[in-house]
This record gives structure tokens, sequence and C-alpha cells, in this order.
């Protein structure tokens, strides 16, 4: 499980200080969804990159398992990550010299998954790419990067997934075909959080932690109820 314990994150402009996360405290269960829900600027991809041991809070623990990731050393970071987090980033950061099917490989090699081959093309199918495996990040629309950096979060297995905003560039259907692929993390126990700003997209959970100005204004069931993905519309 993982327990957020006062986190502050504050980055130092010149004169100004910006508070981009400002005292949050959660906890998130095993096999838990979680949808982050917030304005752009509210603290969202900061607090994810705090869970993900890609930064260190200025204040606060997060302790995963009981464990406080933000006492790691560079190596005991790389090796978190390695084993336990599958990242979507906002911006995909997929490796441009890398085919779709060696993106996701390259990190499920990395994560010393057998039959790494086998699983990242299966992974590339569960997020309908089958007919893109060999094209490069630069062949490929926006929407089908995403998929590809999805293909890689979803290869590893992680116990953690950390999605940012992953329907951002995708059409309607696609979208949809994701979230579901999300959600069905439950079954392995995995914990998902889902960050986004779109109130109706966060109705697919059970618990929507909202953020304001780094700040959490609410922790608990979408407001208006939740929805089936067949009933999701945004
Ligand atoms: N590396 C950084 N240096 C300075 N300010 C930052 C940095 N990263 C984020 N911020 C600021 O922190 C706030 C939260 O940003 P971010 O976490 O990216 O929000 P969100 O993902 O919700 O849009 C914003 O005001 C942003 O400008
Ligand atoms: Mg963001």
């Amino acid at each position: 499980m993982i327990e957020l314990l006062r986190i502050e994150k504050y980055y130092q402009m010149g004169e100004i200080t910006v508070k981009a996360l400002d005292g949050v405290s959660f906890d998130i269960d095993e096999g838990e969804t979680v949808v982050l829900l917030g304005p752009s600027g509210s603290g969202k991809t900061t607090l994810l990159n705090l869970v993900g041991a890609l930064d260190r809070p200025t204040g606060g623990k997060i302790k995963i398992d009981g464990t406080d990731i933000t006492r790691y050393n560079r190596q005991q970071q790389f090796t978190f990550r390695r084993n336990t987090i599958g990242f979507i980033f906002q911006t995909f950061n997929l490796f441009p010299t890398l085919s779709a099917l060696e993106n996701v490989q390259y990190v499920a090699d990395l994560a010393r998954k057998k039959n790494s081959k086998q699983k990242s093309i299966e992974a590339l199918k569960a997020v309908g790419l089958e007919d893109r495996i060999h094209h490069f990040p630069h062949q490929l629309s926006g929407g089908e990067q995403q998929r590809v950096a999805i293909a890689r979060a979803l290869v590893k297995e992680a116990q953690l997934i950390l999605a940012d905003e992953p329907t951002g560039e995708l059409d309607y259907k696609t979208g949809k075909q994701i979230l579901k692929l999300l959600l069905k993390q439950q079954n392995n126990n995995t914990i998902v959080i889902l960050v986004t700003h779109n109130r109706e997209i966060a109705r697919i959970t059970n618990r929507v932690i909202e953020l304001h100005s780094g700040m959490i204004t609410e922790d608990g069931p979408p407001k208006k109820g939740k929805v089936s993905i067949e009933e999701l519309r945004w």
C-alpha cells in the first residue's frame, strides 16, 4: 500500500516560492484504482513524479509497503522504479530510435521479464497496435504513441501504475478501451493512480482525490456517482 504523509513540494523561482504541493496526505490500498482530479497546474504531475521516485519532496514522507521511498538514494530509486512502477508519461517519452515493439521490450527486459518479446507483442495487441509494432515513434500518430506508452507500462505487470492524463491524445473509442484496460489491472492487485482534469472521466472509479493549488479539497466517491465505461461520455 501507499501512504503519503504531509507531502510538500516547493520550487524556488528567484524571489518566488511556487508551492506545487502543500501538505498532501492520503493512503491507497492494494488493488485500488484512484483518480487524481484537478485543473492544470494543481500539482498532479508533481505528485506522480514523487510517488514514482523521479523526484524528492521538500517535506513529508511517502511510504510504499512501509518503506519511505523519499530516503532512497539514486540506485535505490532506479531499482524501485524498475521493479515496482509502470509510468505513463503525459508526454509519452518514447525512445525515438526504437520501434514500438523495441520501446516496449526495452522496459520488459529492464524489468527482467521472461519471454519479453512475446509479452511485449501481447501488450501492444491489448492497446490495439498489433499492426504498428515495427513503426518508429515519428511514424505514429499522437494517440498511437500514447498507446505504446501505455503498453510499456502494462508489460511490466508492475505493482503500481501511474498514468498521467493517459487518454489526453486519444479519440473517444480508443480512450474508453484504454480506461477499461487500466481498470482491469485491479485484478492483479495493482494500484492505479489515474490523473485527469476531466470530471466525467473521474467517474469510472470509486475514489476521486481532488487537488487544487497543491492541496486536497475532496477525497471520496465521485460526486455525480460512478459510471461504467459503457455509460461514460466526455
Ligand atoms: N520543475 C518545476 N519548476 C518550477 N515550477 C514547477 C516545476 N514543475 C511544476 N512547477 C509548477 O508547479 C505547479 C504544478 O505543476 P504540475 O504538477 O505540472 O501541475 P498539473 O500536472 O496538475 O498540471 C505549477 O504551478 C507549475 O508551474
Ligand atoms: Mg500534468
